[in-house]
């Protein structure tokens, strides 16, 4: 029986190879995409999620949008890296498969609801606005969660938006205080593994050759990959949102373990900052396992058998 997943996300080139990863996946069932302002605004996360399903062949995923700002703070959107349309890097065309009717937080209550408890995996891979307004909204829902795999934090990584803070987390730190505290079973894929899962030339050259999708997460990641070599000096562009796919596929490429970790949402210049208790020192409870290894290899070898498939049933 596939795994069901919806997935919460704000494409971004990162976002679009994750939801093709999970559309390639046989083992999971994507019920749905929650788009959420982040990356870009919403009206463009919401298109930009329509798009990839239309490249992977799926218009008939329905894409719900969400919340076009956080629950307090202005929307900070990430252009420079992501580019004007988010989805930079590609021909880009209008979606034909229509916007499903219904809000995205009304879509992930009503579904945690409908199916059986315990059956359900959330997979944000954005600002968690829509998740903590299902939670504010519908506590209920909480328990009948099998598990959120979310892309986000940092911990010796620090931060990418801020010296303190990783983007999703930052754009929207009271939605993630909600998340963490919820006591839902919580995974999180972290920059310390996310900048480890960098793409090689010759990993991006295979993409081009495979077909009309791999040429789409080529053009995505040449785009991509400008930020990540400018500030990091990296070979290539690191691939945060699919670890989150990744790891539900295959949980054994990553390593981590069960701490406590905390969003801070009042300090003036740590807005924003998960602060894992990597060494246990708090006594605070632990309410996440926190990735920090990652099997490059067989993260990068899954990645391309699996899109590769899109273009081979194209
Ligand atoms: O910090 C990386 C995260 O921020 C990724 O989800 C990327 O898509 C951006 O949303
Ligand atoms: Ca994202």
């Amino acid at each position: 029986m596939a795994r069901k997943i919806i997935i919460d996300s704000d494409p971004g080139q990162d976002d679009a190879v994750a939801i093709l990863l999970a559309l390639a996946s046989p083992e999971l069932e994507v019920m749905g995409i929650t788009a959420v302002a982040g990356n870009v605004p919403l009206d463009l996360t919401q298109k930009n999620a329509r798009i990839i399903c239309e490249i992977a062949g799926r218009g008939d995923i329905a894409v719900h949008a969400g919340y076009d700002r956080p629950m307090l703070r202005p929307l900070v959107t990430a252009e420079h890296v992501h580019g004007k349309s988010g989805l930079d890097g590609i021909d880009l065309f209008e979606p034909s498969s229509p916007l499903a009717p219904g809000h995205g937080v009304d879509f992930i209550i009503e579904t945690l609801r409908r199916e059986p408890s315990g059956s359900v995996t959330l997979v944000p891979i954005g600002p968690l606005t829509n998740i903590a307004a299902a939670f504010h909204r519908a506590p209920d829902i909480i328990p009948r969660i099998a598990e959120i795999a979310l892309m986000g934090g940092a911990y010796f990584e620090v931060g990418n938006i801020t010296p303190a803070a990783e983007f999703n987390i930052y754009v929207d730190p009271e939605a993630a205080k909600v998340v963490f505290a919820s006591g839902a079973p919580l995974t999180v894929l972290p920059l310390d593994v996310t900048h480890r899962a960098v793409t090689s030339r010759a990993w991006v050259e295979t993409m081009r050759d495979s077909g009309p999708v791999g040429q789409a997460v080529a053009g995505w990641t040449d785009f991509f990959e400008r930020f990540d070599r400018e500030k990091y000096g990296s070979e290539g562009a690191p691939l945060h949102d699919p670890c989150a796919i990744a790891y539900l596929l295959k949980p054994e490429l990553f390593r981590g373990r069960s701490i406590n970790v905390e969003i801070e949402t009042t300090g003036e210049f740590t807005r924003g900052m998960t602060v894992a208790d990597w060494w246990r020192v708090s006594g605070r409870k632990a309410n996440a396992q926190f990735m920090r290894e990652i099997d490059r290899d067989g993260f990068f070898e899954l990645v391309t058998r699996r899109i590769t498939r899109l273009d081979r049933a194209g």
